[in-house]
């Protein structure tokens, strides 16, 4: 068996391969589907008669804080329509709370101020926390939220944890859907430890559901019925809906965290892209296109989904497992043996680049060395179906320990 493997890897090798997995990006055929976004005609001026060419409206024209507030199931005077980066409003607000605090306790007169992080999770969330000088607790996610044991253990043997980064829908990478019992009992669990610790909810994924992708309530109504509101900021993006870093960014903010977003951003940007707002709002119109327009991306990512479950089922069980996501942008493979670097190593020498082990751990470091993040979407099939296969190979070659 070790000959067949080997054979396998070294004549994939031999194509000289160029594919790069690293990314969550869409594919080429995704961005065609909001192509007329490119050619739309728009007014100048908003129904209440804003002229979207000027500066005004920072929270966004009405319009699109409706669409914004309807996907994120919450009142439009707690929406903003932001601009193109999701990110971009989280770090203003993790910046905000750094400079201002919620309850005037800004973190940077916190000593030692941390974060809670769900992992696997996302790596830019890692660095923009570890940039403002905030430490990392991990919390592994169990398949329907954070472990809430760990959790409590983590905060009783920690002090000054200022928050929590959650990816609450499709979690990126492991797919991790949250449950409503699970929110609302880390909810509990935070508060009891501190009534000014807040919730992030990057929900990156909210709307990026393959078929059967279970339901789930709203982060907003959950966070109500927990009257958490005033600490909670819920995100979202079209970065995969429409056009990635020419789409718009959504938040839902209760009224202490809205006051701080709108601070920062007062320094930051006098009003967003209200143009690329007005093009967005004549494009959806509203919820149900936007949900019509998702079906469409979900017909041409759930393929590339499937091929790649079905060349990872072909790797014998004993080397690792991998996720089963009902939406999102990634598969997770986790190794039974500490390989994961080597792994990552094989590929790439192989022609194929994969995230880099470690890199869905706060710091870069996964402490079993046995996460990696697979993406998907941005390839082609025939490119896509080579990259598992070498994945594959490889994963058994570090499996196995076979000499090259
Ligand atoms: C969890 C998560 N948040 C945010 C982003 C980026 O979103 P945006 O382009 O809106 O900043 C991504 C993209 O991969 C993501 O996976």
């Amino acid at each position: 068996m070790h000959e067949v493997i080997l054979s396998q890897y070294k004549s994939l090798k031999n194509e000289d391969l160029k594919i790069d997995l690293t990314r969550g990006k869409p594919s080429s055929s995704q961005l065609d589907l909001s192509n007329d976004l490119l050619s739309i005609d728009i007014e100048t001026h908003t129904q209440s008669g804003a002229d979207i060419r000027n500066y005004g409206e920072p929270f966004g024209i009405n319009e699109a804080r409706k669409l914004g507030a309807e996907l994120l199931e919450a009142p439009i005077e707690n929406t903003i329509a932001a601009e193109q980066s999701s990110l971009l409003l989280s770090y203003q607000y993790l910046l905000a709370n750094y400079l201002y605090g919620l309850n005037n306790k800004p973190w940077k007169e916190i000593e030692k101020p941390k974060f809670i992080c769900p992992t696997p999770g996302f790596d830019r969330h890692f660095r923009m926390l570890d940039e403002l000088g905030i430490e990392m607790l991990s919390v592994p996610l169990i398949g329907d939220g954070v472990d809430l044991g760990t959790l409590k253990d983590v905060l009783s043997q920690n002090q000054n944890v200022v928050g929590i980064i959650c990816v609450p829908r499709h979690s990126n990478p492991s797919g991790d859907i949250y449950s409503d019992k699970n929110i609302l009992s880390m909810f509990e669990i935070c508060s009891k430890y501190s009534s000014d610790l807040v919730f992030l909810f990057d929900n990156a994924y909210l709307i990026h559901d393959l078929p059967n992708a279970p339901e789930q309530s709203s982060i907003w109504s959950l966070a109500d019925k927990a009257n958490v509101k005033d600490q909670t900021l819920v995100l979202t993006s079209f970065s995969k809906v429409t056009f990635g870093g020419g789409g718009l960014a959504f938040c839902a903010a209760g009224d202490k965290s809205l006051f701080l977003l709108k601070e920062i951003r007062t320094s930051m940007v006098i009003c967003p892209d209200k143009v690329n707002q007005m093009r967005h709002v004549n494009f959806f119109k509203n919820k149900e296109n936007i949900i019509a327009h998702m079906k469409n991306h979900a017909e041409i990512i759930e393929p590339k989904f499937k091929l790649t479950s079905t060349v990872l089922k072909n790797i014998p069980s004993e080397c690792g497992n991998f996720s089963n996501p009902t939406g999102g942008y990634f598969i997770t493979y986790t190794t039974s043996k500490p390989i994961a670097t080597k792994v990552v190593e094989l590929c790439k020498n192989a022609g194929v680049l994969i995230t880099p082990a470690g890199a869905t751990f706060p710091y870069g470091y996964d402490p079993n060395d046995s996460v990696i993040r697979i993406a998907p979407t941005f390839v082609e099939a025939e490119e896509l179906q080579k990259a598992i296969e070498v994945f594959a190979a490889s994963v058994q070659l570090a499996h196995f320990d076979i000499e090259i």
